[in-house]
């Protein structure tokens, strides 16, 4: 996923990219392909790989891709008890090497680890940034423009909460151009697009054997444009609460702007009553991720 967001990154020129990996000379070998590619189309970024936490010194903006994708028939969140000492142990090496940068990260179960890693980062909560709806939107998007025979680019599609099984998608506040899926597709197609764009991430799973990277990949790229060119484009990401929708002290997907400063913005979207309890319990179900993290790294 890290290189294929570096791809992305560098087809864009957002600005000079380091590879970092703990498995010895993949990292060069990737920088040095991808090194390869910009020359091939005449792209003006310096790739590099490396080895060392300490060659982050000077990044304003680390997209943390390690852990252990999940395997096909598994969900993300039997992934906690692998990927948190992993979270832990990068989150000490930025707070040490990159104390001023902003983190993107997308290792799962994903809210949960960004939730991790803004507690043992403690740096500002608009500087921590979890990559979810992104790619649930998107997988929405998708599945609805499908069902409606038309492009993706007319529909906005919003998922909330958990990028898991428990995530919320919010047919009603999905709209083409402002008419809501709901009063486009029936309840049936409704329930199909929900639940093809819930299972999306399984699905490409078990087709190839491995969790995507390339949708991912695209999308954190997009995310980093925004923050590096100050584009304060709004993006459904996970992002720690403190009340807003009625929630503290957790990670969730919310629409968030993004700009020079991170998270410059939180957008409270007006639901429902049983639209804030689908929000609700998603939330719970993070919180239940969140609790099987091993204690003595809370
Ligand atoms: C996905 O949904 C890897 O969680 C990511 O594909």
């Amino acid at each position: 996923m890290g290189v294929s967001a570096a791809s992305y990154i560098a087809i864009k020129e957002l600005d000079d990219i380091l590879l970092i990996d703990i498995v010895e000379n993949l990292p060069q070998g990737n920088a040095l392909d991808l090194a390869h590619t910009a020359s091939i189309l005449g792209l003006n970024v310096d790739i590099r790989g490396s080895n060392d936490y300490r060659d982050m010194r000077g990044s304003d903006l680390i997209i943390v891709t390690a852990g252990f994708p999940r395997k096909p028939g598994m969900t993300r969140e039997e992934l906690v008890a692998k990927n948190a000492g992993i979270v832990v142990d990068i989150a000490k090496n930025i707070s040490e090497y990159a104390p001023n940068s902003i983190v993107l990260l997308t290792t799962n179960p994903l809210d949960a680890m960004a939730y991790l890693m803004y507690k043992r980062l403690k740096f500002p909560r608009e500087k921590v940034i979890g990559f979810s709806g992104v790619l649930d939107s998107g997988r929405l998007k998708y599945y609805a423009s499908k069902k409606l025979g038309i492009s993706t680019d007319g529909i906005l599609a919003v998922v909330l909460g958990q990028h898991g099984e428990n995530m919320f998608p919010v047919p009603r506040l999905s709209t083409v151009y402002g008419k809501p899926l709901t009063e486009l597709l029936s309840k049936e197609e409704i329930e199909e697009v929900v639940k093809e764009t819930v299972q999306a991430g399984a699905t490409v799973t078990k087709l190839r054997g491995f969790s995507s990277d390339h949708a991912p990949g695209a999308g954190l790229a997009v995310m980093a444009e925004s923050i590096k060119k100050d584009l304060k484009k709004v993006f459904l990401a996970s992002v720690y609460l403190t009340g807003e929708y009625e929630v503290k002290d957790i990670v969730a997907c919310v629409p968030v702007v993004l700009g020079k400063n991170g998270v410059e913005k939180i957008i409270e979207l007006p639901l429902t009553e049983e639209e804030k309890k689908g929000f609700m319990g998603s939330v719970e179900a993070i919180k239940r991720n969140v609790e099987q993290i091993p204690k003595e790294f809370l």
